[in-house]
């Protein structure tokens, strides 16, 4: 079947098999390795993308559901070699470790930070309880996430982009 996807601001068709999963697409057909397979299962986050705007696991949908919709991968979120202020805060706040859930971290906090801009620490760890982190401890990344809060209040207008210009 052909689908087409936009990716990070890029459009593009593809023949895929209609059972190709859409982090198999993502990671084999685009070769954007930076989307993770943790658990294949719907369990752990690293996986999770943005597709129309949603953070999704992407191990839970086929790449023929995406037909049409846009999609936005970790790979998305830096710009003109300028880190996304979420990137900049994880590195800021020791945010990761081993750094493998950390794609999956910074997607769903992306989507976090756009509901609620001014975040309390409990909407935090309730948004990132379909996240796990087998290395930190959560606290470091909550505390990320709170100073990534910060920085993009003084920039909206990255904000507000889902971290596109
Ligand atoms: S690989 Fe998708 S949730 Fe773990
Ligand atoms: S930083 Fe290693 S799994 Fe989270």
């Amino acid at each position: 079947m052909k689908v087409t996807i936009t990716t990070n601001g890029v459009t593009a068709t593809h023949d895929v098999e209609p059972r190709l999963l859409l982090v198999h697409y993502i990671r084999d057909v685009l070769g954007l390795t930076g989307t993770h397979i943790g658990c294949d299962t719907t369990s752990c986050g690293a996986c999770t993308i943005l597709l129309n705007g949603q953070a999704v696991k992407s191990c839970t949908v086929l790449a023929v559901q995406a037909d049409g919709g846009t999609i936005q991968t970790v790979e998305g979120l830096a710009r003109d070699g300028q880190l996304h202020p979420l990137q900049e805060a994880f590195w800021e706040e020791h945010g990761l470790q081993c750094g493998f859930c950390t794609p999956g971290m910074l997607m769903t906090a992306l989507q976090l930070l756009e509901r609620y801009p001014d975040p309390t620490e409990d909407q935090i760890r309730h948004g990132l309880e379909g996240n796990l982190c087998r290395c930190t401890g959560y606290q470091h990344i909550v505390n990320a996430i709170m100073s990534a809060a910060r920085k993009m209040a003084g920039q909206p207008a990255r904000a507000a982009a889902g971290g596109g210009r």
